[in-house]
């Protein structure tokens, strides 16, 4: 059976005094509010990574993950952070992908591909993420973007890799702009890349993929997409700044 994750992306938000009231608060409404057997990811600035791992309670189904990481091991890359470096500070995920880091940073697929190597062979998950443009998506190109981004950034792994991860359906379109892809248009992507990993690997892995949906994901909206078969799971950016707004989006994977 696939994990349902509910997953915070924090973004360049919050200074590490308010990320950590912000990450108790969560922790608190989950302890008194929550009890499925989903999990929940707080992806922070690298900054918060080490305080934050050390506030988890371990009774929880929390885990901490960073947004980026450098696709070396080490070396002379000023500013940077590598996946070992995630790692030491007991960070278990590492968005890979998002597509602000594929717009304003120009990330590629190829280069993609290095960076969920590096951040498996440190024994995190990656949350990897594809999506395409509202251009794309009026053009209907969509699903050829999206089988190109899992292909070139992700079909080298082995099955046996593959598994360790989380995909991500994040509609550029929808994402921090208050337009949803509705339940109808996440499930039919959310069901084509399931396809794409039958045929590249087999039905068994491809049934126990977690895939989220990420854009404008709201606790008004959250219900009706986590409703659908293939959605397990969201990657929530504005709305997890707030833990009500937050907590009621997992209390949604519940229901
Ligand atoms: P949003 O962001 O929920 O603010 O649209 C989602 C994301 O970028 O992961």
């Amino acid at each position: 059976m696939r994990k349902n994750i509910v997953a915070g992306n924090w973004k360049m938000n919050m200074d590490l005094e308010t990320g950590i009231q912000l990450f108790n608060e969560i922790q608190q409404l989950l302890k008194e509010e929550v009890n499925g057997d989903q999990e929940v990811i707080i992806c922070s600035p690298y900054i918060h990574l080490s305080s934050l791992s050390q506030l988890v309670n371990p009774n929880t189904n929390l885990s901490i993950g960073a947004q980026n990481c450098h696709q070396a091991d080490s070396g002379a890359f000023t500013g940077e952070v590598s996946a070992s470096i995630i790692a030491s500070t007991g960070a278990a995920y590492v968005i890979i992908g998002h597509s602000e880091r594929r717009l304003y940073f120009s990330e590629s697929n190829s280069l993609l591909a290095q960076k969920l190597d590096t951040v498996l062979k440190n024994g995190m998950a990656p949350i990897f993420c594809v999506g395409e443009t509202l251009e794309q998506r009026n053009n209907e190109t969509y699903f050829e973007v999206i089988k190109e981004q899992l292909t070139e950034a992700s079909f080298h792994l082995q099955g046996v890799e593959y598994r360790k991860m989380v995909l991500a359906y994040e509609p550029v379109w929808a994402i921090g702009t208050g337009l949803t892809a509705s339940p109808e248009q996440a499930q039919e992507i959310h069901s084509f890349i399931r396809g794409l990993l039958a045929d590249k690997y087999n039905q068994d892995l491809a049934n126990n993929m977690t895939i989220l949906y990420g854009g404008s994901c709201n606790p008004k909206n959250a219900s009706e997409l986590f409703a659908k078969s293939d959605i397990d799971g969201g990657l929530i950016g504005g709305a997890s700044l707030k833990a009500r707004d937050f907590v009621d989006i997992i209390k949604a994977l519940n229901e």
